[in-house]
Formats: C-alpha cells, structure tokens, sequence
C-alpha cells in the first residue's frame, strides 16, 4: 500500500466538523482521505471526518459507495497497491505514515474493527477464548493466566458466561458470535471502534441487542464509535452525528436525528425514506423509490455523481461538481439546492432545496454492488 500525506485540493470536501458537544478533544480526524484500489477505483474521494472520545459517528449508504473502504483506510487494512493519500490522526498520530510495527500495536489499542458476519470472521478451528486472548498475549499486555482472566472479564461483559470461552464459535448463535466479535474489539481497550454492518446479519430482536450493547460500552468507557450501515434508521437510533457517503464522498453530514427525518441532501432524502424501521434489509441494495445503483467508481458520472438518479437534478449538475456546504447549523450538504442556512434560527425546520422529496421513480431490487471483502480474514490477509 502507498500511503502519501497528500495536501491535493481535487475533490476536497469542506466538511469542516462542528465542535464537538461537550468541547471534547477530537480522537479521530480524518483529512481529505482518497482511496484507489489498483484497478483504478476512486473507492474514496476526499472524506473530512471528526470523532470526539464517547462520540458515536453513524456512516450510512447504500451497498458500493465506499464505506468499508473508507474504514478499512482508517486501519491500514486495504491490499497492496491500493493508494491512499490523506491524513488519518488519531489522537495526533497519522496512522497513514506509521511504520507497519506502531499500526498493528495501535490497531488494536488505539483502533479496533467489528466487521459483519462474526461467523467468517473468527476461526472456525480455534476456542473463542483463545482466539480473544490473542491480541492480548500478541502486544503482551498480560501474562497467560491473567489474559484468561480478561477474557472471562470480556465474556462476561457482552453477556456471556466466562465458561463459553472453551466454545468454538459453530457452538454459538449468531448473535452470540457477534458478542463474541465484540468482545474482541474491546480486548486490549481501544479508544476508538469501527463497527462495519455489525448487526447486518442478525434478525431484528438480536440486532437491537446487540446496537444497545454496543452503545452501552460506548458510554461507559468513552470510547470513540464509527458506526457503518447501509441502514439509516438503526444509524438514526444509535449515532450522535451521522454523514451520508455517495460514490466514496460524504455528501451530507449533521446531527443524526436531523439527517434521519429532515434530510438536504436529495440522496440523503431517499436513503431516509427507504427506511421506515429498523433492520430492512430489504433495501439494502436499492433504497425504494430511487432507481438504479450507485455508480461504479472506475467510471464516475460528471458533475455531481448522484445527477443520474436525482430527481431535482438540474442541467448544471451534470457538469457542475458539488462541495459539501453548511445545511444549517452543525450541517452540511453537497448539493446545488441547499443554501447556507447556518445563520438562520428558523434554519433547522426549513427544506432548503427544491422541497420535492425524492421517490417517484420506480424502484430496481439489484444485488449490484454486493460488497464482498468485509471479513476480518479477508482484510487481514490482504496486509500479511
Ligand atoms: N479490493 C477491491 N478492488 C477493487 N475495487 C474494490 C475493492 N474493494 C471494493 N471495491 C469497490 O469499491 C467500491 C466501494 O466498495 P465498499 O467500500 O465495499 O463499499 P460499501 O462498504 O459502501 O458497500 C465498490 O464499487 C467496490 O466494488
Ligand atoms: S447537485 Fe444536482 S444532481 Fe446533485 S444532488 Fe443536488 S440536485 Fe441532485
Ligand atoms: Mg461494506
């Protein structure tokens, strides 16, 4: 992997992160991050992005706009030849610049992941137990017989007993393997967790189980959350702030009630209304109401990316590119509708941009775009 401090201003996005609630110091920033996978893919393009101690940043979108590849930046988890320009600080440090010794003791002290699908990513002939401890025994931070003791401490702190450490994980549900990936995440006691569709697999009661276990920990030890779905209400449930990516951009940020229910930006709008409860996984892959697919990031549209399936697009938007832009106050939107309603005290409640909510067009169910990669062996062996 190339990873460069690039100051480039193409594509840059001015997502300027409000201050944080609570003036609390910034543990993550992300600074005009672009990712191209070797085949040419602009998988990322110029991300801004800010996470506060005990801060939960919900990143939604659907199925292709780059949120996996964004996370997997985050951690130096992307193959070879991939390149990557940007800065990612977390708590001052540039992960992209470190040497390969620092990132893995900061992956999973400063940084851990949860991804999807716990059954793939845990091994299938190793104890859980052992497989929790070995992070621990790896950056030798307790002795054999104390880091058995952390993982009945572990278990037992995502609702486990501490005897299940002798299981393999075919001998757990679903949702226990995903307590399982949980407690792995928190073993050597990051500050910050990116959490990639951790719930995507799992039925709706176990799901939400799972999200207020997730947030319970959270709160209780400070630690910074990015939160990745294709689903924006589960995001809306759990998250602080929520930004919106489209073709590897962010194109709407702000507090995640106010995205949820009064989107700008007219992707943001159908996203929303696509997901009336919690858990559709239906519309994972093609929000109803908005036809076709994100675009392949090989072949982007001009101008705005979103322009062949808005249905407010103008004639301009297919030459025009957009920047992310204050939406009102703590909120941003790149689109040519919204105007700069920060200012404004009557902002918040006040449809900025053409007032038509998106969904007239007929929707088109496609599996397009299935991300395949998410699994903790997949990305780990593409850095070996
Ligand atoms: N290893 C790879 N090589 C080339 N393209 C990739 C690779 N991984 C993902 N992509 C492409 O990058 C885009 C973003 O993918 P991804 O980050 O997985 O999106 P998301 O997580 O939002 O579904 C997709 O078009 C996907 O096909
Ligand atoms: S800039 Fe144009 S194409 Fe893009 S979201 Fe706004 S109206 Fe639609
Ligand atoms: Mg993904």
């Amino acid at each position: 992997m190339t990873s460069t401090n690039g100051t480039g201003t193409a594509g840059k996005q001015h997502a300027d992160a409000p201050a944080q609630p609570g003036g609390k110091a910034r543990l993550l920033e992300v600074r005009d991050l672009h990712v191209t996978y070797p085949g040419g893919a602009a998988a990322v393009r110029g991300v801004d992005l800010s996470v506060a101690a005990g801060q939960k940043l919900g990143i939604a979108g659907e199925s292709g706009c780059g949120k996996s590849t964004l996370a997997m930046a985050m951690l130096r988890l992307l193959p070879a030849g991939t390149r990557v320009t940007g800065q990612v600080l977390l708590d001052g440090e540039d992960l992209l610049g470190m040497k390969w010794g620092r990132v893995r003791a900061v992956r999973w002290a400063g940084a851990s992941i949860i991804f999807q699908g716990a059954m793939h990513s845990l091994n299938a002939v190793h104890r859980i137990g052992d497989q929790i401890a070995e992070p621990i025994l790896l950056h030798r931070l307790a002795t054999p017989g104390a880091a058995k003791k952390k993982v009945g401490e572990l278990l037992e702190h995502v609702g486990l007993p501490a005897a299940r450490a002798d299981a393999y994980p075919h001998e757990l549900s679903g949702g226990q393997r995903q307590r399982v990936m949980i407690a792995m995440s928190l073993a050597c006691d990051p500050q910050l967790i990116v959490a990639d569709e951790p719930t995507t697999a799992l039925d709706v009661m176990i799901q939400a189980q799972i999200l207020r276990l997730i947030e319970q920990l959270v709160a209780e030890q400070d630690i910074g959350l990015i939160m990745i779905s294709h689903d924006l209400a589960v995001l809306a449930d759990t998250c602080d702030r929520l930004a919106v990516m489209y073709a590897g951009r962010v194109v709407e940020e702000g507090p995640a009630r106010q995205v949820y229910e009064n989107a700008r930006h007219p992707y943001g709008q159908a996203l929303s209304a696509a997901f009336p409860r919690i858990g559709d996984r239906a519309s994972r892959f093609a929000p109803r109401g908005l036809p076709g697919d994100p675009p392949d990031p090989s072949d982007l549209p001009t101008g705005c990316t979103f322009h062949p399936r808005c249905p407010v697009a103008l004639d301009s938007c297919k030459v025009d590119d957009q920047s992310l832009r204050p939406a009102g106050p703590a909120r941003a939107a790149a689109c040519v509708h919204v105007a700069d309603t920060a200012g404004e005290s009557s902002g918040e409640g006040t449809e900025s941009g053409s007032g038509t909510a998106p969904g007239a067009g007929a929707g088109t169910e496609s599996a397009a775009g299935a991300a395949s990669g998410d699994t903790a062996e997949e990305a780990r062996s593409s850095t070996s």
